[in-house]
């Protein structure tokens, strides 16, 4: 009888206990996630639209899952039996009933996995926290945490880069990214698939800073850091601990915004494909946008075309030519664009 309520005290205790980590002995089954230690990030799978992904997550706010990062964001699978696992050989695999890899961390030697509360995912190869044979924070989504570098190598051609969620509830590649300009090392770019959208160049330091809040207390910077044949964007902000967490998220479709033409009409312009500052306001218990680009018609790039110019004074944010020029597309004039150029 004692042993009967030791036994079920015990596993009262391991059902209550959060779990940190993976090792070979400890599958994570379909229901089951693992929480990082201060509780800011849960990992384990999700349910979009019907398919079962592996992803990490806020663990503490309420609401809507706001998914930070996905494993098999290409190979959505529907066996709820498959586990995300770390197996002897030292692999971290997503495998299903019948041992098809859904993913992979194509590693040999890793040998415990564990969840940081930054939300970096890192796997060990000997326990120690220097012998990091991985983490999460080198194969991003669409979202950058803090502490998260997004790179580009000119030599090796390597490429960090934030992809856009194809929908709402779709997580496979969309057709947004963000990261550094590979050719010049010296931007930041929003891509539609492969033209730029929006871009910021490298100047004052290379930094953007947001200086906001409800009182104005917050600081918030998005680096650019070129070093010698890479680059790298780092954000980061003095608001962590205050706020659970904030970050960039590239999705946000059929979204538009309705500015008013020199008429007086609505001109409706898909701002898509947002790059988005956010933090999590607990008074109102939502996110808030702190900063988002393109945030006017006349952030998108190349909006006017060349020798056109954009007039942001405007409520309008119409198009105009450089003296000399006449427009080329006056169709594309008329609806306000002028992506024919002057
Ligand atoms: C997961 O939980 C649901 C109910 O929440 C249950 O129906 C299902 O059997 C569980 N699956 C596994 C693999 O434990
Ligand atoms: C995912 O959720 C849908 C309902 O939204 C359900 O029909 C489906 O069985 C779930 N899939 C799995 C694998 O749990
Ligand atoms: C593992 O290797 C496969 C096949 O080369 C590749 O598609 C996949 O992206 C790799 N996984 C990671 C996490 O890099
Ligand atoms: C663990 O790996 C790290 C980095 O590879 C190494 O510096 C450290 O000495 C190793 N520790 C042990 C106990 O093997
Ligand atoms: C860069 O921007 C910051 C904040 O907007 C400003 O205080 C600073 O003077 C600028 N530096 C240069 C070199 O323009
Ligand atoms: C900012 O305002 C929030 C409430 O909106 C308050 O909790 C917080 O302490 C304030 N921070 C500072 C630095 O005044
Ligand atoms: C949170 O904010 C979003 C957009 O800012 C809004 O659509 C949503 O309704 C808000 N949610 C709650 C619970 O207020």
């Amino acid at each position: 009888m004692s042993t009967t309520i030791i036994l079920s005290f015990l596993q009262l205790l391991h059902g209550i206990a959060d779990v940190d980590r993976i090792t070979p002995d400890t599958p994570n089954a379909v229901n089951k996630t693992i929480i990082s230690p201060g509780k800011s990030f849960a990992l384990g799978f999700f349910n979009s639209s019907g398919n079962l992904y592996v992803g990490i997550w806020y663990n503490n706010i309420p609401g809507p899952r706001t998914v930070v990062w996905i494993t098999n964001r290409d190979r959505p699978l529907n066996d709820p039996t498959s586990v995300f696992t770390l197996t002897q050989s030292g692999n971290l695999a997503i495998l299903d009933a019948k041992g098809i890899t859904y993913w992979s961390s194509n590693t040999s030697d890793g040998t415990e996995a564990v969840l940081l509360d930054t939300g970096n995912l890192i796997l060990l190869g000997n326990g120690s926290e220097s012998s990091r044979v991985w983490q999460s924070f080198d194969d991003p989504t669409d979202t950058l945490l803090p502490g998260m570098r997004l790179g580009s190598n000119s030599k090796t051609g390597v490429v960090g880069k934030l992809v856009s969620w194809r929908d709402d509830s779709d997580p496979s590649l969309g057709e947004f990214s963000f990261g550094v300009d590979p050719g010049t090392l010296f931007q930041m770019v929003t891509w539609k698939g492969s033209d730029p959208y929006w871009r910021r160049h490298l100047w004052n330091d290379s930094l953007l800073r947001v200086t906001s809040d409800t009182n104005g207390s917050m600081d918030s910077v998005l680096k650019l850091i070129p070093n010698d044949m890479e680059a790298y964007i780092t954000f980061s902000s003095n608001a962590l601990g205050r706020v659970l967490g904030l970050y960039l998220i590239l999705y946000e479709r059929a979204l538009y915004v309705g500015f008013l033409d020199a008429k007086g009409g609505a001109v409706p312009v898909g701002l898509d494909g947002k790059l988005k500052m956010m933090y999590w306001e607990d008074s109102i218990k939502n996110w808030t946008v702190n900063w988002v680009r393109p945030e006017r018609p006349c952030d998108l790039y190349d909006r006017c075309g060349p020798n056109g110019i954009c007039d942001d004074s405007f409520l309008a944010q119409t198009c105009s030519c450089l003296q000399g020029f006449e427009p080329q597309s006056q169709k594309d004039w008329e609806v306000g664009t002028g992506q024919g150029g002057a």
